[in-house]
């Protein structure tokens, strides 16, 4: 198994712009094809489009064209993860369908089950064909109750038209949190992708001085008045915004309201 750094366009950036930004990480990429690892023996490539626990980082579009482009190149399945951000968090069934790009494979689970314990690998149909039946097996595989429990969620997602739900709640934290950022200077960023949005806060408003100490006091600070956060990213200087999609505008509102009294209690 061979890691690439994730294309992270906020913190690697240094002043290009965001098609120049992707087009040197495919470059890095290619590179990678000569000095690390022959890409004729790799069989897959697997990326979160949008980060989850990494602090719902957005690849950049062009990124994942040139990713899809290596793949068909080289005979090697592209697999998205979408464990975090399928199932209208994005506002979209998976955040893959923003990018215009389809994956060989793809990882479902947390929001399919409503809580139930239930994962799903999804894949073009030479590619699920291509193990004979019965030979993919598990413990608990087609466990009848969970099945059950995701076929009511989704039907239940479709019912309620939970993509556009999502839509909006991205938007109201989008728009609260871009207008926070004019307010607070701790706040390096401010991005996401429908539902998934997260802030995160620098020092200096240098993206790569992270700021944890405003997190973990902000955390704190919260808790204390019944709101949970929980930090994100390598340093932990991120909070991500995961409520339930169906919460309502009122509560989602008192949330940020937490947020914004505490956070700018400590860093004013
Ligand atoms: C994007 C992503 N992929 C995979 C996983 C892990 O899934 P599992 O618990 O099935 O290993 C997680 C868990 O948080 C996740 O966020």
């Amino acid at each position: 198994m061979y890691r690439l750094p994730f294309p992270n366009y906020y913190h690697y950036g240094q002043g290009l712009t965001e098609l120049d930004f992707a087009e040197r990480e495919l470059q890095r990429l290619h590179d990678a094809a000569h000095n690390l690892v022959d890409p004729n023996n790799v069989a897959a490539i697997i990326i979160e489009v949008v980060q989850g626990e990494g602090g719902f980082n957005v690849a950049p579009q062009r990124y994942i064209e040139g990713l899809r482009e290596f793949c068909d190149e080289y005979g090697i399945m592209l697999i998205f993860d979408e464990v975090q951000s399928g199932f209208c968090r994005t506002g979209k069934w998976g955040a893959y369908q923003h990018f215009g790009v389809t994956p060989d494979i793809s990882t479902w689970a947390k929001s399919l089950g409503s809580g139930m314990p239930i994962g799903a690998v999804i894949g073009k149909q030479q590619v699920m064909d291509a193990a004979v039946a019965g030979t993919i097996g598990g413990t608990y595989p087609g466990n009848p109750v969970c099945c059950a429990a995701a076929i009511a969620t989704l039907k239940y997602m479709e019912d309620i038209d939970l993509n556009k739900r999502a839509t909006e709640v991205g938007k109201i934290v989008g728009d609260r949190f871009t207008k926070l950022k004019e307010k607070c200077s701790a706040i390096g960023d401010v991005r996401g992708l429908g539902a998934m949005q997260a802030i995160e806060f620098v020092e200096n408003k240098d993206p790569l001085a992270p700021d944890p100490t405003t997190v973990s006091q902000l955390t704190a600070a919260c808790l204390s008045r019944g709101l949970i956060l929980l930090s994100a990213g390598t340093n932990k200087n991120m909070i991500r915004v995961l409520s339930p999609l169906v919460i309502s505008n009122e509560l989602l509102n008192k949330g940020l309201d937490i947020f914004e009294e505490e956070l700018l209690k400590i860093t004013n």
